[in-house]
């Protein structure tokens, strides 16, 4: 049973403003590509309201001469408060890109100065903006002066151990007219591997005027809070922890308003939600969502008996009634044992 330090609670109650926007939650769901589409955002605003959620990694170039935007960046009506994420390292094709970004609904827009991935960071994008900060802050610049929504960017430390410019980086954003930084603890170098580093984030918050959030390793209220104590972050985005879990996100939050924890999902209702999950990605994208819906349903089906076997079989599903069928058989069992012990998460660890 955590318990709420007053110190975060006092620091923590008011809204977190990103320029002009007043978000009501301090925890934010991050970008992931091939995850955090319309679909799966729905599942972690039910239980998050008021949090910012991100799209996935929209490439700038590819929507710059389309009719027809890519799925990944539509936007739920009414769906706030929201973030599109563009990637590219030209700063007039990311302006045009912002423009059709809140033409969507965006309530913010926000760069990507992250991605490890080499062929995202061989064409200038990404992370590897981290070793070009003037083109960093130019594309940070034209992107203010081209929409009138607040400009955030998400990063890491630095390149490798070698070369760890955050401290310098985010203030060179900053003085460009960022409204926010999210800085995931990890160099380019380590990829997802390895203890995200939250030392540097603590010295970046105290170095900037803007709200700085922390991202790494946010996998439990427990982490959330010792994480919000050590770096004194304006708040936490969490990642790979909401995989087949996107419970967590609305967990914390509630834990930081409330300074209740909050009942958690047994291994049946994880299950349920992997079975609504897979019925919506059908829904929305029909034969290619339930290709989607494999890794989900692998995610969701961890940290109870006979759960290998069960994700084995998931992992092949080939339509929604197959899907459903195995995700009943399991829940039906899990009914019938009873088993308070199964009513506990599974340990969630990095996918
Ligand atoms: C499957 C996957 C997809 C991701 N996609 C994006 C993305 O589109 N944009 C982004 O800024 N970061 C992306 N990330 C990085 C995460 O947002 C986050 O920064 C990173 O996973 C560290 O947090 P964690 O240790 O809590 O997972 C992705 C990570 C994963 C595992």
């Amino acid at each position: 049973m955590s318990v709420l330090p007053t110190e975060l609670k006092h620091r923590l109650s008011a809204p977190l403003k990103i320029g002009n926007l007043e978000v009501n939650s301090r925890v934010l769901q991050s970008p992931l590509s091939g995850v955090t589409d319309l679909v799966f955002r729905r599942l972690v605003r039910r239980y998050a309201p008021t949090s910012m959620m991100y799209t996935e990694m929209v490439h700038a170039s590819q929507i710059r001469h389309v009719r027809e935007l890519p799925i990944i960046m539509e936007i739920d009506p009414g769906e706030r408060p929201i973030s599109i994420q563009l990637f590219d390292c030209r700063p007039d094709f990311l302006a045009d890109a912002a423009r059709k970004a809140v033409a969507e609904g965006a309530d913010t827009v926000d760069i990507n100065m992250g991605c490890p991935v080499n062929k995202i960071t061989k064409n200038g994008g990404g992370s590897s903006l981290l070793r070009q900060p003037e083109v960093a802050a130019e594309i940070v610049r034209s992107l203010v002066e081209a929409v009138a929504v607040p400009i955030t960017v998400k990063t890491r430390i630095g390149w490798d151990d070698g070369e760890i410019n955050i401290l310098d980086f985010s203030r060179r954003m900053e003085d460009a007219g960022a409204q926010m930084i999210t800085i995931h603890g990890r160099t380019r170098a380590q990829g997802y591997t390895g203890k995200a580093n939250w030392e540097w984030i603590a010295k970046v918050k105290e170095s900037l005027s803007i709200p700085v959030i922390a991202n790494g390793d946010i996998i439990s209220v427990e982490s959330a809070v010792k994480c919000l104590q050590e770096t004194g972050a304006d708040g936490v985005m969490c990642s790979r922890g909401t995989l087949g879990y996107p419970f967590l996100v609305g967990e914390i939050d509630h834990f930081l308003k409330t300074g209740c924890t909050k009942a958690l999902p047994t291994a049946a209702e994880r299950l349920e939600c992997a079975k609504e999950h897979l019925q919506a990605l059908w829904v929305y994208k029909g034969q290619r969502g339930i290709y989607q819906s494999r890794k989900h349903m692998t995610w969701y089906a961890k940290g109870f008996p006979g759960a290998n076997e069960l994700r084995e079989r998931l992992a092949r599903v080939e339509t929604v009634e197959a899907g459903c069928e195995l995700l009943d058989g399991a829940i039906a069992q899990l009914r019938q044992q009873n088993r308070p012990e199964l009513d506990s998460p599974p340990v969630r660890q990095p996918a």
